[in-house]
């Protein structure tokens, strides 16, 4: 991160604060006749609140305290980096009236640029790739932005690629790439604006932040404050399992927002004292806990922030001031981790541990040790589609000739499921009086009776329709995604 100098005042945040004092109070605006009215949305950017978490802090000796960058207009932390690069961009003269901002980003990042943008007069085109959800792509074409989607299929240097079309919209003349992972106006709007908030707001009573780090631009700026300010303060990492900044060989995860697999030059790593790294399990569990016992819906980098202040915090005194910075709020995740069939789909079941094991589920399906039902290799596909009928199930199990009970894996040569009979039917119209030999797909997984629920979800994430329950190596019943669930709904 060498080149970036983050104290560079010629690095224009006009909104931010370069022209006034930044410990002076919160701005109030006032309109031409006195009012407080702000002159538009962009000058209620910063300056968020900061609250105390009594009831997440409730075992831990320490005053946990957060700065809710949620409330900001685009909703976070990101309106500040928005404002500043496009600013920084403008005063540079690279950013002209009427030019085009360019960025890849599909996320808050793309929200702060685009109300900036809209506010402005700026055409907004952002480069997004194939997976990101339709929410979010409506989010920014909400705000006027084009959207640009591309395939991830794609080597980078193919010219349909994320990489090739960005690079390619911003060669084009009157556009403007920010790129927040260089930019040096995305930490230094932290120095002139989040780092001297957090000192006001705290009176300087600030022992520790503990933060994410994505593009590293608020840890590097506010770290920068605020040892300055306090040499002694301790800025705490929160990383996530599977990112390289806490040391981890680099592998996906769920949390959006934070660590990475490179370094960028907006991070300086020699601000952060300590880093706590946080599974994503624990990052939704803690982000739900918030919402549901301090009312704060926040989204999952938050969670592993808060994870990471509590276990630091529980080795701190309780003269100690833990503050947790928290990047956005929970609205844009309410069909991932605040959604009870995608935590359980994920393997992520909160209640599920200790809720039972595979037996406890044939149980609740009252369904444990009847004879499971099963197709052999020269029934009819017609016979087939007319079980799976009688019994409401889209797949079965396919046993040996003259096996009908207690099958062990050698019994079981393979299984029947409703897509593939539909893939034949559409391929040959003769196929209903073939033999199910013909259509076979492999056998279910199976999972022993005594195994935890946890384990059953893991095999129906990665794509099984359904797992075969075994009692000492004996076939006692089938599972469907629908059964698992239902069960752990009950257990609430
Ligand atoms: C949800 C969320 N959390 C945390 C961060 C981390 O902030 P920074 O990029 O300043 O390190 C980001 C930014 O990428 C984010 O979007």
């Amino acid at each position: 991160m060498a080149s970036i100098d983050v104290q560079d005042r010629s690095i224009y945040t006009r909104t931010l604060g370069i022209e006034r004092d930044p410990l002076e109070l919160p701005r109030r605006h006032l309109d031409d006749r006195g009012r407080e009215v702000a002159p538009d949305l962009i000058a209620l950017m910063g300056d968020t609140p900061m609250v105390a978490l009594n009831r997440l802090s409730a075992d831990v000796p320490p005053t946990m305290i957060a700065k809710l960058e949620m409330l900001n207009p685009g909703g976070s932390v990101k309106d500040r980096i928005g404002i500043a690069m496009i600013e920084a961009a403008e005063a540079a003269g690279q950013l002209k009236p009427g030019g085009t901002i360019v960025e890849p980003t599909s996320g808050n990042t793309g929200v702060g640029l685009a109300i900036v943008a809209a506010r402005r007069g700026y055409r907004c085109v952002f480069v997004v790739p194939d997976k990101v959800s339709n929410d979010k792509i409506s989010l920014l074409r909400a705000y006027g932005a084009e959207v640009v989607v591309c395939p991830t299929a794609v080597a980078p240097e193919d010219p349909r690629s994320y990489y090739s079309v960005s690079d390619r919209l911003a060669a084009q003349p009157n556009a403007f790439k920010p790129d927040q992972y260089f930019n040096p106006a995305n930490p230094q709007s932290h120095v002139f604006s989040t780092g001297p908030e957090l000192w006001r707001q705290t009176d300087g009573q600030i022992d520790a932040l503990v933060l994410g780090v994505g593009t590293g631009g608020t840890t590097t700026g506010v770290g920068r404050y605020l040892k300055e300010r306090k040499p002694d303060v301790t800025i705490v990492g929160a990383d996530p399992e599977g990112s390289l900044y806490s040391g981890d060989e680099a592998r996906p995860y769920l949390v959006e927002g934070i660590g990475e697999d490179f370094w960028p030059d907006t991070f300086d790593p020699s601000m952060v004292d300590v880093w706590e790294r946080v599974s994503d399990a624990e990052s939704f569990a803690m982000a739900r806990r918030c919402a549901r016992e301090e009312g704060i819906l926040v989204g999952g980098s938050c969670g592993t922030a808060l994870v990471a202040a509590h276990r630091y915090a529980a080795t701190q005194p309780a003269d100690a001031t833990i503050v947790v910075l928290l990047p956005d709020s929970g609205r844009g995740y309410l069909s991932k981790f605040y959604d009870d069939t995608w935590m359980a789909e994920h393997g992520f079941v909160e209640h599920a541990s200790g809720a039972g094991s595979v037996a406890d589920v044939l149980d609740f399906k009252g369904e444990y040790l009847p004879p499971v039902v099963h197709l052999h290799p020269d029934e009819s596909v017609a016979a087939a589609i007319t079980l799976l009928k009688e019994f409401g199930v889209s797949q079965m199990p396919v046993f040996r000739d003259g096996v009908h009970d207690h099958a062990t894996s050698d019994d079981v040569i393979g299984s029947v499921r409703e897509n593939a009979l539909l893939d034949a039917a559409l391929r040959d119209a003769d196929v209903m009086s073939k033999p199910i030999v013909e259509v076979l797909q492999p056998p279910l997984p199976t999972v022993d009776v005594g195994a935890p629920i946890d384990e059953v979800l893991g095999s129906l994430a990665a794509g099984a329709p359904a797992v075969m329950a075994t009692d000492d190596g004996h076939s006692v019943g089938v599972l469907t995604r629908a059964d698992v669930l239902t069960f752990l709904a009950g257990q609430d």
